[in-house]
């Protein structure tokens, strides 16, 4: 069968996050209502009691520790019913002793996802794709991640990539490949002849060229 290009409109990078009210494992929510200064990771899964989204719902349950040190909350979706969001908790749970301390949203009427274009029809009709949108204090969305059914996400990214947008916002530096905490930061380059000039003449910071300038930070965000 030929498959037909999908023409939904999505949030992108830079938008504001749509607002929704949404049932969760945690009771009623409204996403403009979630505190001003906390960051929001939210996730779609697309279905309780399986096994990739069984794994990646245990890492993000493991990992919220580093999630609440980055002042971020996390928020959880799939269209399943509450009952299977409550009963996959539970069965988790007494499987491993793993706890999905944090909101879930039952989009049984596939609201949010629609809103969000985590359905992807061309990859499942029924199903939300692994989408992860992070959205900053200002409820702007600032990253989307978007993963197939059959491909379970990276944890380690996923912090990473926060980590790097909150350092970038804190210290208005941008962030180079692989960087991580710790490592060295990108001067923004220069916009005109004389911040050009000023650059080169500049030995504060560790340079390759003009435009490419990299600096350690004193401290990292927390
Ligand atoms: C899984 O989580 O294993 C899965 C869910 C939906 C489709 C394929 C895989």
């Amino acid at each position: 069968m030929e498959v037909q290009n999908t023409n939904t409109t999505m949030p992108r990078i830079g938008d504001f996050a749509p607002d929704f009210e949404a049932i969760t494992t945690k009771g009623k929510i409204k996403l403009s209502d979630f505190a001003k200064d906390r960051w929001i990771v939210m996730f779609s899964h697309p279905a309780d009691f399986t096994p990739v989204c069984t794994t990646e719902m245990s890492g993000f349950a493991i990992r919220k520790p580093e999630f609440d040190a980055l002042n971020t909350e996390l928020l959880g979706l799939s269209i399943d019913s509450i009952h299977a969001h409550l009963g996959w908790v539970d069965n988790v749970r007494k499987n491993t002793g793993v706890y999905f301390d944090f909101p879930i949203i039952a989009d049984i009427d596939m609201k949010v996802s629609k809103l969000y274009g985590m359905l992807q029809p061309n990859e499942s009709e029924t199903a939300a794709v692994r989408a992860v949108f992070f959205i900053d204090p200002a409820k702007k969305i600032r990253l989307i991640m978007y993963y197939p059914l059959n491909v379970g996400r990276n944890m380690n990214e996923i912090l990473r990539a926060l980590e790097a947008l909150q350092t970038s916002d804190k210290h208005k530096v941008a962030m180079p490949l692989d960087w991580k905490r710790g490592d060295k930061v990108i001067v923004p380059p220069p916009k005109t002849l004389k911040e050009m000039e000023a650059r080169i003449l500049d030995d504060s910071c560790e340079k390759i060229d003009f435009y490419l300038a990299k600096k350690e930070l004193e401290e990292i965000v927390g």
